[in-house]
Order: C-alpha cells, then sequence, then structure tokens
C-alpha cells in the first residue's frame, strides 16, 4: 500500500520533468536555429544563396539532405577548415573551392549547422556544440 502511495506520488512528477526538459531543449533549438539563420546570411549565403540551392555548376546546394545525413560529422570540418574536393551531389560534379571559416567560434558553428541541417528540405534536429566538438576533433 505504502509502496503504491509513493509511486503515485513519483509518476506524475516523472512526467513533469520530462515535460519541462523537452521544452527546453525546445527553446535552445529555437535559439540555435535563428541565431543560425543570421550567421548563414553573414557566412554562406553569398554562395549557397538563400534557398540553399547553390549556384549551377560552381556552388553546391544544401537542399540533397541524403548527402548532408550521411556527412552530418564531417559538416562542421568543411566550414572550419574549407573543402578543395571534387563532391557530387544530385548528380553533377562540383569541383570548387570553399574557404575556411576558421573565426567562427564553436557554438556558432553549432547554430549555422543546426540552421542548414533544419532548413532547404533537411530536417535533423539540434547540432549542438558537444557535437560540434567532437565532429573536429576527429577532421583529417
Ligand atoms: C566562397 C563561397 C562559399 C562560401 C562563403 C561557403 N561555401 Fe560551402 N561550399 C562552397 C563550394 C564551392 C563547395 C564545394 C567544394 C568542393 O567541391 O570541394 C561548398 C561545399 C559545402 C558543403 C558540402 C556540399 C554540400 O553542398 O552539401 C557544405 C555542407 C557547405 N558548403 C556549407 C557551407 C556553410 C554552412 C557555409 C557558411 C558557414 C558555407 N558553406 C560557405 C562554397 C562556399
Amino acid at each position: 500500500m505504502r509502496n503504491k502511495i509513493i509511486l503515485l506520488a513519483i509518476i506524475p512528477l516523472a512526467i513533469i520533468i520530462f515535460i519541462s526538459s523537452c521544452g527546453e531543449e525546445n527553446i535552445k533549438y529555437q535559439r540555435y536555429y535563428s541565431d543560425g539563420s543570421q550567421l548563414y546570411k553573414i557566412h554562406c549565403q553569398n554562395c549557397h544563396m538563400s534557398n540553399g540551392e547553390g549556384l549551377g555548376q560552381l556552388i553546391p546546394p544544401l537542399t540533397d539532405s541524403i548527402f548532408l545525413r550521411k556527412n552530418r560529422e564531417k559538416l562542421v570540418c568543411y566550414v572550419n577548415y574549407g573543402l578543395n574536393d571534387s563532391i557530387k551531389i544530385n548528380g553533377i560534379d562540383y569541383q570548387g573551392q570553399m574557404p575556411a571559416e576558421k573565426h567562427l567560434a564553436a557554438i556558432d558553428l553549432a547554430k549555422t549547422l543546426t540552421f542548414i541541417t533544419n532548413s532547404f528540405g533537411n530536417n535533423q534536429g539540434i547540432y549542438d556544440v558537444i557535437e560540434v566538438q567532437k565532429n573536429l576533433n576527429n577532421c583529417k
């Protein structure tokens, strides 16, 4: 009987804690996303365009959600160290060069990546600072 009462008290409490922590995560995501959209305008939009579609054969689009998902761990390396490779996106070979954005802090990298991985048809959820730091350590 006593155990039951304790259980009945604990369950609603656990639910409240669970819901409020979801709310906090959601607020964090919204903040990252909206700051990220500003950072995108400043640092990326000139090349990748406001709709993320890139520019012809010169600049690859950010709309290929399969490429962005497959390369999620490398995205932060591309931005931080630049990219000078031959990559194929939507059937087109891109040979261009993306300059490094070394002056962006980890938090700004996280916000920019949260923005691009949740825009232009992408839907990957938050890309937080811990993930940025972990992936940066694994860039070749
Ligand atoms: C000066 C133009 C330029 C700027 C500014 C630029 N990029 Fe790029 N980006 C490129 C080019 C060119 C490539 C392809 C490089 C290659 O072929 O090796 C590329 C590739 C990429 C890729 C991988 C391919 C793809 O389309 O998914 C991602 C992701 C990316 N850029 C994100 C960003 C983000 C985020 C920013 C802003 C922080 C940014 N870029 C700023 C030119 C640019």
